[in-house]
């Protein structure tokens, strides 16, 4: 997608051949900052930072991170320690383990003179594959937006958290639809839940629209229910971090509240996915899907740009109140009217999956 007029990825390589570079996701809508990852340290921290961040980037993330890492020494023992460390790095989203699955198993067997080059092949075309299943998703969503019936004289999407162009490589998985649909000319508006406590929805969500000119409002989080009973929601369409075989959606914390509302108001509820958000290893999210606790202080406190134009942070809770941080949740397969994968949308179930999938009937 373009920024100020130039193209960019989230995540490309430097003109050196080594060096990968990312947007700093930290610092928008503030400031618009390209961080250079020299080594698998630093790829492992951009992660756990979420400098980078988003299920399809952190695995795009993490393969340019085994990459650094054979860069760095192309052993063995260096090999299983990228492994391990990048696998630490954010429990949630499979994305992570599926790519540093893949990179292992190339390498792996090749001597070690050979890994460097074949990681950072192999990283470039995740990259690219990533492009690819994004730009279908997007496709495949917006036939979808097109046979919806709005109730006003536009077309009001709600989404959740940021599942944008940020969060994949390029185009998103449930704002792509929204990209085509609105380059297409359709007349489409987003409610964007500002997501707190992070507030990806606030300061990611709400910047790529606006860069791509899409008319978009951010609510508290809270509204959503209320905008869904007054008839001001067409259709509600969120990401995932973890998909499960049956179809249930482990997503940001909070999503799993909207379902409830959409269902209750009779508003659709999709799910923007590819298919290494897919885990086929486990059925039921609720009791098998790790959830990443993260710190009391995103809780407490709050970051922002004061009238001034400087940065500050500031408490919001009295001083001892603890706070916790659960950072995703699931919603059961049930409250999913559809999963809108590269391959086409199907059911959120195992037989609904299974007919996009038919490779995978043989999986544990
Ligand atoms: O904690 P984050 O910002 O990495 O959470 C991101 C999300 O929850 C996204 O919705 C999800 O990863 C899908 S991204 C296309």
């Amino acid at each position: 997608m373009k920024v100020d007029g130039k193209p960019y990825r989230t995540i490309w390589l430097a003109q050196d051949g080594t060096t990968v570079q990312v947007i700093d996701q930290t610092l928008l809508p503030h400031a618009f900052v390209v961080r250079d990852l020299r080594n698998v340290a630093n790829a492992m921290n951009a992660i756990r930072n979420m400098v980078v961040r988003g299920a399809p980037l952190i695995g795009a993330a993490a393969a340019y991170g085994m990459a650094l890492a054979m860069a760095e020494d192309p052993s063995d023992t260096m090999l299983a320690r990228a492994y391990t460390e990048l696998l630490e790095s954010r429990p949630t989203a499979v994305n992570l383990r599926w790519a540093l699955d893949d990179l292992r198993t190339l390498l792996a067997p090749l001597p070690p003179a050979k890994r460097r080059a074949a990681a950072y092949k192999r990283a470039a075309e995740i990259c690219d594959e990533d492009v690819e299943i994004c730009r279908r998703i997007g496709a495949n969503g917006l036939a979808l937006i097109r046979k919806l019936k709005p109730r006003g004289d536009r077309i009001n999407a709600l989404t959740h958290c940021n599942a944008g162009w940020l969060a994949t490589v390029d185009w998103g998985t449930a704002l792509s639809p929204i990209y085509q649909a609105h380059d297409a000319g359709l007349p489409i508006h987003v409610w964007v839940d500002e997501t707190r406590p992070r507030n990806q929805g606030a300061s990611l969500t709400a910047w790529e629209l606006g860069k791509h000119g899409v008319p978009h409002t951010v609510i508290a989080d809270n509204a959503g229910g209320h905008l869904m009973q007054h008839g001001q929601v067409d259709f509600c369409i969120v990401g995932s971090d973890r998909t499960t075989r049956r179809g249930d959606v482990c997503n940001k914390i909070g999503t799993y509240l909207k379902a409830l509302a959409a269902r209750d108001n009779g508003v659709p509820f999709y799910v923007g996915l590819p298919y290494p958000t897919i885990d086929w290893t486990i059925s039921d999210g609720v009791a098998e899907i790790p959830i990443e606790e993260r710190s009391a202080r995103e809780v407490s406190h709050l970051t922002g740009r004061t009238d001034s134009g400087g940065m500050a942070t500031v408490a919001v809770l009295p001083e001892g109140s603890p706070a916790a941080n659960p950072g995703c949740d699931v919603t059961p397969a049930r409250l999913v009217t559809g999963l809108i994968t590269e391959r086409g949308v199907c059911a959120a179930s195992e037989a609904g999956l299974l007919a996009l999938y038919p490779e995978q009937s043989r999986a544990a």
